[in-house]
């Protein structure tokens, strides 16, 4: 059974999740490439790269035979380079060393360049739909308001009480849509200065609500 806030969230999720040109692709390269885009940068600037990026090199394949000219030429303006530098590696040691299919396992994932803990998470679950925490900006967000932490969510204790939280309210077998649905809500509702309670589906579930401490 999934906890109330992961039901209220899968169930919120499916009426109101965001149309993302990602959201389309079964291919977990597709996947990959736009949790690398979204590191950093904001979800309207990632869409006509992302978009871009998938005509041009529409494969593992197409990707590890470009020159890494090229693929910097479709990554600029996006910044943080080493991110198009690292994948187009990763396409390459992928070719090489896994017959060309991603590994699957978080921490497999987690052994090639660029792949942190939080982009293994949201590829495995979102990709091969791996019981696997993922936790970005928004989701951490989320979380330390719906639990009220009182931990600061950048100290190594805060960080291992979010991973925790997140991992205790996954729900099994639909950890991409939950990690997902998280990602919306800190995106569309739970915002950093002025998070619209009203509409939220899991304001009666929030700590930091309850004690008017939310913003
Ligand atoms: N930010 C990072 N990954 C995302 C995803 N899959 N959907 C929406 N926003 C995201």
């Amino acid at each position: 059974m999934p906890s109330p806030l992961a039901e209220r969230l899968l169930n919120w999720y499916q009426d109101n999740a965001r149309d993302l040109p990602w959201r389309y692709h079964t291919d977990p390269y597709a996947v990959w490439v736009s949790e690398i885009m979204l590191q950093q940068t904001r979800v309207d600037t990632v869409i006509p790269y992302f978009q871009r990026w998938m005509e041009r090199f529409p494969s593992i394949e197409a990707l590890a035979s470009a020159s890494q000219q090229e693929v910097l030429k479709y990554w600029e303006g996006l910044g943080y380079y080493s991110r198009a530098r690292n994948l187009h590696r990763a396409a390459q040691i992928v070719l090489r060393a896994h017959a060309g299919q991603m590994p699957q396992e978080p921490n497999a994932l987690q052994e090639l360049p660029g792949i942190g803990r939080y982009t293994a998470g949201a590829i495995a679950s979102i990709a091969f739909g791996a019981d696997a925490a993922a936790l970005d900006g928004n989701i951490r967000r989320v979380l330390a308001r719906v639990f009220n932490m009182d931990l600061p969510v950048h100290s190594p204790e805060g960080e291992r009480r979010l991973w925790e939280l997140a991992e205790e309210q996954l729900p099994s077998g639909q950890a991409g849509n939950y990690n997902q649905a998280l990602m919306d809500l800190g995106a569309l509702i739970c915002t950093p200065r002025e998070p619209d309670c009203p509409c939220c589906p899991v304001s009666d579930l929030c700590e930091a609500r309850a004690l008017g401490v939310q913003k």
